[in-house]
């Protein structure tokens, strides 16, 4: 099977890893990549910005098979191009990828299905939203309703803040504050079947104990030792199953990856957001715990034949760190050498945010590698990524140094 990716960070980097590792796959491409992707795959240029150069870029490579990635193409409908075209493909329609791309959308749908969110209010009017924020109180969640690479969301007591992140946005989503842990949980689709994968825990804020800004993610672990047994049922039957059939009754089958951020609250699960595709950084460590074939069950997925089967997962925790650009999120600097690039057992380095030119290896975004420990519980893991982390040098770049902590302590007390 000819395989293409879309995309370019570390997610892309750690499902090319995966993918390869499925021996149906003889060609891996992927666009436009990036210098640790080109270790697996051949890459290509592309706009992920431009669905007519994806698809172009299909019908040349003649494959049989396109993973997309990142949220900005499967909003704007590359995957309807692309099924019209007769390639199979990972990745919702337009219709279906609008569970990410509004949230007003997401909502309407969750309350169709039956599923628990946050109470809210759409806003467009000054009026309506101070109305909104005294009905709710504080801590004030704000959140732009179209898409906003993961920087749309302010979480904050102060009003005037909250007033006027609103005030930036066209259109405006005030929600009921969440108290509880959150976890991403993904479901694998084929419009009908929804297979849940395992809990991962994302840390969304740019420094250690979740002070700072909100980020894409600063690191993640999986499995969570402390969350109930029956967690992954428990969503399954409260959340991933009600939207896939409620996406279906809608007439728009959602196929592909359904991302559920929740918070398990005092009262129950509630969702805080769904996103339309694999998350970054979870993806870097769940697929290298996953062994089922990857290739062959997105595939699956993206034929309609998911039906019956079931994922087999290793004993083994991951834990992944994210090194970040300095400046980042707000403007990173780029164009500076990594060096120092860990190889180490045990330790995965995908790229993101990096590319080469006559410096050699150099950053290029806000989030530059995540580095992925594999070990028997999450201590292990914890201290092979730090290990891996490092040994690695970037002028200005900084990372948590808290990620999985509290659960790794958690679990060595059990
Ligand atoms: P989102 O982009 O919707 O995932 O929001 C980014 C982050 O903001 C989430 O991961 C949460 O940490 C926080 N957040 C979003 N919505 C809520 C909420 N209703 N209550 C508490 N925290 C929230
Ligand atoms: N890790 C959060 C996201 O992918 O949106």
């Amino acid at each position: 099977m000819k395989v293409l990716i879309i995309g370019g960070g570390g997610r892309e980097h750690a499902l090319a890893l995966g993918l390869k590792a499925d021996p149906v796959v003889t060609e891996l491409y992927c666009a436009p990549g990036n210098p640790g992707i080109a270790e697996v795959a051949s890459i290509h240029p592309v706009d992920v910005s431009n669905n007519d150069s994806i698809v172009a870029l299909a019908k040349e490579l003649d494959v049989d098979f396109v993973v997309v990635g990142p949220e900005l193409p499967l909003v704007n409908g590359v995957a309807d191009l692309l099924r019209a075209e007769g390639f199979a493909t990972f990745g919702p329609s337009k219709a279906a990828a609008q569970l990410e791309g509004s949230k007003t959308f997401a909502k309407e749908v969750m309350n169709d299905a039956g599923v628990q969110t946050a109470r809210s209010f759409t806003c467009t009017k000054r009026v309506e939203i101070e109305k909104a924020l005294d009905a709710l109180g504080a801590p004030y969640v704000v959140k732009d309703d179209g898409l906003a690479a993961g920087k749309g969301v302010v979480v904050t007591h102060d009003r005037e803040q909250a007033l006027a992140h609103a005030m930036a946005c066209k259109k405006v989503v005030i929600e009921e504050y969440l108290d509880g842990p959150e976890i991403s949980l993904f479901g694998i689709s084929d419009g009908k079947t929804v297979i849940a994968m395992q809990p991962a825990q994302d840390f969304k804020r740019a420094g250690d104990n979740d002070a700072g800004p909100n980020t894409g993610g600063m690191g993640a672990y999986s499995p969570l030792p402390w969350a109930p047994t029956d967690i992954v049922e428990q969503i399954q039957r409260q959340v991933l199953s009600p939207m896939i059939a409620e996406m279906a009754a809608r007439g728009t089958p959602f196929v592909g990856l359904l991302y559920a951020g929740l918070s398990l609250t005092n009262h129950g699960i509630r969702v805080i957001e769904f996103n339309a595709r694999f998350g970054d950084p979870e993806t870097q460590v769940l697929i290298p715990r996953l062994e089922t074939p990857l290739a062959t069950l997105l595939y699956k997925a993206a034929t309609r034949d998911l039906e019956g089967i079931t994922l087999k997962w290793r004993e083994d925790s991951a834990v992944t760190v994210v090194l970040a650009a300095g400046g980042y999120p707000d403007v990173p600097t780029t164009g500076d050498p990594i060096t120092g690039l860990p190889h180490i057992h045990s330790v995965e380095v995908y790229h993101a945010g990096t590319q080469l030119d006559a410096k050699g290896l150099v950053s290029s975004g806000g989030r530059v590698l995540s580095v992925t420990g594999m070990g028997s519980d999450l201590t292990e893991a914890r201290n092979c990524a730090y290990r891996g982390i490092s040994q690695i040098k970037l002028k200005g770049s900084y990372f948590r140094s808290d990620i999985a902590l509290n659960a790794a302590v958690a679990e060595k007390g059990n």
